[in-house]
């Protein structure tokens, strides 16, 4: 079994949903306290074995690219004036460590992914949508690699959601369940609630078999128009083993403003240097 050695982001979407926040800067790099959200999702690929991030990108998202680079004025500053550089360390990926792509037209998930094809090669490879924010140990790429390990084939994370709001994801159709892993015996992207096979979402983690390119290579517009991942997804299922891990930790939706303000709270109330200061502001903040 090849091991999962590269991994896909893709962070080519316009962010409409924060602007003006997002009207010069990705919505990748808005902060959790201070650390971007795409930092989080590298960490994680990192922390899951993974060495090659590949990001596919758009017009405007240079940051992101200037973000995981040497920062060579500030880093001769900082040295210069004898502050530590250890704060930039996870913000390095030399070249053999990430590959940019552009998406040159907003064509949906599956076309982003499709857009990595001569990158990842013949070879399983992960996903991440950053705007998932995953905060676990281990954490959800890992969980995932280690079940990979012992099933081999394809992998999604999943949770379990409200019925009401399964039409804004991806939703499985469950098989047999053993502990925190589901077989998938099908998939649907954004159904109406009244059609959904289930409440358990995708929730932003992938490990798929090459094969997936070529499904999305001929696959048809679907949900909003787009180009859906899902939809080869589903295709592949009854060729290859497909199953769904439930995360064991905690899931926050970035792409809602609630999710991100919610994502903030919670990693300042379990940091080590603000966390006390937080609460006792918060709980003054309720109380009047
Ligand atoms: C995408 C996927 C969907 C998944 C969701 C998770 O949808 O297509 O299957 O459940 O991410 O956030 P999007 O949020 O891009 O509409």
């Amino acid at each position: 079994m090849k091991p999962i050695r590269k991994a896909v982001f893709p962070v080519a979407g316009l962010g409409t949903r924060f602007l003006p926040a997002t009207k010069a800067i990705p919505k990748e790099m808005l902060p959790i306290v201070d650390r971007p959200l795409i930092q989080y999702a590298v960490d994680e690929a990192r922390e899951a074995g993974i060495e090659q991030m590949i990001f596919v990108t758009g017009r405007g998202k240079s940051a992101i690219e200037d973000h995981f680079d040497i920062a060579f004025e500030l880093e001769k500053t900082m040295a210069e004036r004898g502050k530590s550089l250890e704060v930039l360390e996870p913000t390095r990926l030399g070249p053999g460590n990430c590959a940019y792509v552009r998406q040159q037209e907003p064509l949906g998930l599956g076309h982003a992914i499709w857009c990595a094809r001569a990158i990842v090669g013949d070879e399983p490879f992960a996903i991440f949508l950053p705007d998932e924010f995953m905060v676990g140990s281990p954490g959800c790429m890992k969980q995932m690699v280690e079940a990979y390990n012992r099933l081999g084939g394809n992998l999604i994370s999943v949770l379990e959601v409200p019925r009401e709001t399964v039409s804004s994801y991806g939703v499985i159709a469950p098989g047999a369940r053993d502990g925190d892993i589901t077989e998938v015996t099908g998939l649907v992207e954004k159904p109406k609630v009244e059609d959904a096979p289930s409440n358990l979402i995708i929730s932003g983690r992938y490990i798929l078999q090459p094969e997936v390119m070529r499904t999305l290579e001929n696959q048809e517009k679907g949900a909003g128009e787009e180009i859906q991942l899902t939809d080869a997804m589903a295709r592949m299922i009854g060729t290859q083993p497909f199953h769904a891990v439930t995360f064991a930790g905690k899931r926050y939706d970035c792409g809602s403003k609630v999710g991100y303000v919610q994502a903030n709270l919670a990693i300042a109330l379990a940091r080590d240097d603000m966390g006390e200061e937080i609460r006792a502001f918060a709980l003054d903040l309720l109380a009047n």
